[in-house]
This record gives structure tokens, C-alpha cells and sequence, in this order.
């Protein structure tokens, strides 16, 4: 079994999809092992994405990470990390697979709607920062 980090951004929770995101991953046969609602203050998005903080997308990024309410999950299954990242498409959702997240429901390589952790260390990274109290 493997974990993983999912964040509904702040696009899906506008457009009232939270819940159809959550149905595809309990149906693809991930768990829901944690889940909260939160509003990101700049400094906290910015510590969230340090890995991109020289990326010239990072001062765009990290306003849109804080502009409202995300949905952050820890998800649980055979090969999560994988899974996750089948289910939601590529990172740009005109790139994305026909039938995932991102493709369905993304607007641009910004407002593409869900993150997931991209390998084990990342998602062990992104979950202490987000539920450091299940450690
Ligand atoms: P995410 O999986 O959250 O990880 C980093 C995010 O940076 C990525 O999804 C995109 O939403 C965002 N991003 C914005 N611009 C770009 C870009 N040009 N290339 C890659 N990612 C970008």
C-alpha cells in the first residue's frame, strides 16, 4: 500500500466538483485516508511548492494556490502515486487523456484543477505538510 497527496485547487472547488473528483478516485480504488478544507495563506502555497521556486511560474502559482479554498487529501492503494497521476492527466489538460481530470475539467496549465504527489518523496514532503499530526 502507498500514499499520496491530492489537492483539489481552487478552480474545482469553484466549480462545484469536489465531489465528482472524489468519486473517480474511490472508484478507481483509492481510499480517502484524510481530508480538509483550507485556505492557503502566499507563505504557505510558496512553502508547499519550494521545489519550484525558481520556476518563473512560481510567483503565478503560489497567488492562484492562495487565491481560495482547496481540498487537500491523503490518498491510499496499490501504487497511489501512479494511480493518482493516471486519473488526473497530464499537467497541461490540453495534453491530458480523454476521460481524466484534468481534460474534463481544466482550464489552463495553472487552473488544471487537482495536484498529486510526482514520486515517494514528494508525497511524503507534501503530506507532513499538510497532516503532520498522523506521523
Ligand atoms: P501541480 O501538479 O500542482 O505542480 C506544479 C504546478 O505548477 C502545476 O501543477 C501547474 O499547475 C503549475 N504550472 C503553472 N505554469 C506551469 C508551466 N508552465 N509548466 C508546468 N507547470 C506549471
Amino acid at each position: 500500500m502507498e500514499q499520496t497527496l491530492s489537492i483539489i485547487k481552487p478552480d474545482g472547488v469553484v466549480k462545484g466538483i469536489i465531489g465528482e473528483i472524489i468519486k473517480r478516485f474511490e472508484n478507481n480504488g483509492l481510499k480517502i485516508k484524510a481530508m480538509k478544507m483550507v485556505r492557503l495563506s502566499k507563505k504557505e502555497a510558496e512553502g508547499f511548492y519550494i521545489v519550484h521556486k525558481e520556476r518563473p511560474f512560481y510567483s503565478s502559482l503560489t497567488d492562484f494556490m492562495s487565491s481560495g479554498p482547496i481540498v487537500v487529501m491523503v490518498l491510499e492503494g496499490k501504487d497511489a502515486i501512479r494511480k493518482n497521476r493516471e486519473i488526473m492527466g497530464a499537467t497541461n489538460p490540453e495534453d491530458a487523456d480523454t476521460g481524466t481530470i484534468r481534460r474534463d475539467f481544466g482550464t489552463d496549465v495553472e487552473k488544471n484543477t487537482v495536484h498529486g504527489s510526482d514520486s515517494p518523496e514528494s508525497a511524503a514532503f507534501e503530506i507532513d505538510y499538510f497532516f503532520k499530526s498522523l506521523h
